[in-house]
Order: C-alpha cells, then sequence, then structure tokens
C-alpha cells in the first residue's frame, strides 16, 4: 500500500545514510515549501546543522539590532522620544486612580455639568461663559505634577530653588482656581503629599458637592492614600478666587485653573492676583497662558481632558513676590470687572 504523509506529519527515519527522503536542498530558495519551519524540510543533517547556523545568525542579527536601538533610546530625552500615551502609561498610578475612581464613582462628569447649567440658569448667568464646566483627567494632572517633581522642580533647576519644588517629603499648598466638584484637588491630595489642597469655586450648587464628597474622603478614602505622612488636608471655598478675602491662595507651591473657558478679563485678573506669588510657585493653566511676564512657560503640550483634548500650560513664577506688577501684560479691559464675589463658606479636613 502506498504511503502517504500529511503536511504536520514528521519526516521519515533516515534509511542510514543520513537521507531521510529525496527532495530539493532546504536552502534552495526556489523549490523550499515555506509553509513548513525549514528544520522540518531538511533531508539530512548537514541541512539540519545550515537551518541551525542561520536561526543562529537571524538571532545574533536582532539581538544587535535591539541593542543598537536601546542605546538610541537611552541617548535621546525621553520627552523627545516617548508620545503622550506612553508617558501617561508609565506613570503607574494606578492605584492611586482607584482610590479617585472610589470616590468618584456617582460623580460622572454629566453631574458636575448639569449641576453648573441649573445653577446658572437660575442665576440668569447661562451667558457667562467663564462658567462653563468641564474637568481635567485625573491622569493629565498625574503627569503635570510628575513633571513638576521630576523635571521642573529639581532643586537648583530653573526658579525652583536649592529645595526644589514638590520634592520627597516637601509637602506644599495646591489650590485650584475654579475648583467645580473638586476633582483637581482630591486628585491632588493622593497624588503627593501636599500640606494642604484648597478649591475655590464660585457656583454654590458644585461647592456643595465637593463638601459632600469631603465626607467620603473623610469617612475612609484619605486614610487609604497613605503617602506615609500626615494626611493632607482638604479644604473647599465658596466664592470669587480672585477675592483674597474669600481664600488667601499667596501660599500656593502650585496652583492649577482649568482655564479653558476663562475669557481675558478673568485670565488677567488670576496674573494680577498672582503677583502675590513665592518665586519658584508652579501654576498650570489650560488652553491660555497666563498674560504675565513673570511667569515663564516651561512647557505647553496637549492633554486628554473630559471634553476631549487641550493645551495644558505649565508656567513658574520667576519673582519675588509683589516683585515686578507691571510686567503683567495690560489691557484696558483689565479693569473693567470688579473683584466680585463674596465669602459664602468653607469646609475643611485633615
Ligand atoms: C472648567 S471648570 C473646572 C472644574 C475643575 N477645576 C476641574 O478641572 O475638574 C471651571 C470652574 O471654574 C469656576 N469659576 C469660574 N470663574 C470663577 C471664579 N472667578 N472664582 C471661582 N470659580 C470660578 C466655574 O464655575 C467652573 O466650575
Amino acid at each position: 500500500m502506498a504511503s502517504t504523509r500529511s503536511e504536520d506529519t514528521p519526516p521519515a527515519a533516515t534509511d542510514g545514510k543520513g537521507q531521510l527522503e529525496e527532495k530539493a536542498p532546504v536552502h534552495d530558495a526556489s523549490t523550499a515549501d515555506h509553509t513548513v519551519p525549514a528544520a522540518l524540510q531538511a533531508k539530512t543533517k548537514e541541512d539540519l546543522a545550515k537551518v541551525a547556523q542561520t536561526l543562529r545568525e537571524d538571532a545574533t542579527e536582532a539581538m544587535e539590532e535591539m541593542r543598537k536601538r536601546a542605546a538610541r533610546y537611552r541617548e535621546t530625552p525621553k520627552e523627545d522620544t516617548d508620545d503622550l500615551t506612553a508617558q501617561m502609561e508609565g506613570l503607574q498610578v494606578d492605584s492611586k486612580m482607584a482610590l479617585y475612581d472610589k470616590l468618584f464613582e456617582a460623580h460622572p462628569v454629566a453631574i458636575g455639568k448639569a449641576i453648573s447649567k441649573t445653577e446658572r440658569d437660575e442665576t440668569d448667568q447661562s451667558g457667562n461663559s467663564t462658567l462653563v464646566y468641564g474637568e481635567i483627567t485625573f491622569k493629565t494632572l498625574a503627569l503635570a505634577l510628575h513633571k513638576v517633581k521630576t523635571k521642573y522642580g529639581l532643586p537648583g533647576v530653573g526658579s525652583s530653588g536649592p529645595a526644589g519644588v514638590l520634592q520627597e517629603g516637601s509637602g506644599g499648598a495646591f489650590y485650584d482656581i475654579g475648583s467645580g466638584t473638586g476633582k483637581p484637588v482630591f486628585a491632588a491630595a493622593i497624588l503627593h503629599p501636599f500640606h494642604k489642597a484648597v478649591g475655590i469655586e464660585i457656583l454654590e450648587g458644585l461647592c456643595a458637592t465637593s463638601w459632600e464628597l469631603l465626607k467620603a474622603w473623610d469617612g475612609g478614602i484619605r486614610d487609604r492614600v497613605g503617602h506615609g505622612q500626615e494626611p493632607t488636608k482638604v479644604e473647599f471655598f465658596l466664592g470669587d478666587a480672585l477675592d483674597m478675602n474669600v481664600c488667601d491662595w499667596s501660599d500656593a507651591t502650585v496652583v492649577f485653573a482649568n482655564s479653558t473657558c476663562f475669557d481675558d478679563t478673568l485670565m488677567r485678573r488670576l496674573a494680577s492676583a498672582a503677583t502675590a506669588l513665592k518665586k519658584g510657585t508652579i501654576f498650570i493653566t489650560l488652553t491660555k497662558r497666563l498674560p504675565a511676564a513673570y511667569f515663564k512657560v516651561l512647557e505647553h503640550d496637549m492633554f486628554p481632558m473630559s471634553w476631549g483634548s487641550a493645551t495644558v500650560y505649565i508656567s513658574q513664577k520667576t519673582t519675588a513676590p509683589f516683585g515686578d506688577p507691571s510686567a503683567v501684560e495690560e489691557d484696558s479691559s483689565t479693569s473693567s470687572q470688579d473683584g466680585g464675589g463674596s465669602v459664602g463658606g468653607r469646609k475643611t479636613t485633615g
């Protein structure tokens, strides 16, 4: 009976002369069957040795290429080689984000938007674009703070001073100008052992929500943060963030403003108020840089937000408090709006 062999059947036994069966040499590209691994097509021990040698050479070549690539990667500054997604993935903040997600599980961005819209409609402020609601994502804020810690805030770098900014055990004060439901404030408290993290929000419904969330924070989340030192003191103030009677944020280490919808007037008031900040203070704004020559933009890049993406500006104050107020980029509209707002209330923890 004639023998048959399916494609995945191993080759027949040798006939004693090293010959398995008569076939074209394994390295003859014109006749080799490329669907079958070369080692299985080998008919002689010599063919097998050739296959093994080729595989060794291929592997050596691949290893060499990998080594060259790794060397190129090490020599090139990380910022130039990594795209934003890679930077985000490299953060390793998953357990911190899990705590944050737990705290806000019943407060997706839609809740903040709805509270904001209802209050704006009820108070005839629906045309006030500076009050439009949106949220920075946890990872975007995490990456911005990470950059401050590992790059711009290093001791002696830029205006960061000999102790640096956000360095190990340094604490510091975080402020969110227009804190909404409080997400960036809690995120900051989870991400870094700030001495305090403070939010100031002009809309009552949003501020009241952050006070509600403060209860959940105090009720267990705070103790799970585990920075290994005193828990961050978290506070929320109701009122105009530009009114220092509502909350004086001149002791800030990091100020954040989700300023995409802030108009030029508000940005200039913000820049004016920021003259009180100490040299080295980091100011993070979205879409618009702070219009003040005494803040140096350290970097600006597009990052994901709740509504899509926006440019994040990381700036640093280069002058001492009230060092050079004339450096504010002047505009006639700056004085057209008064301080507004009043102290409406305050909640703290820590
Ligand atoms: C885009 S939301 C950002 C919310 C939050 N910071 C975040 O990123 O998740 C901007 C917030 O700023 C508030 N806001 C606008 N002008 C303000 C002011 N002068 N003082 C305090 N809050 C203000 C708005 O009501 C709004 O809740």
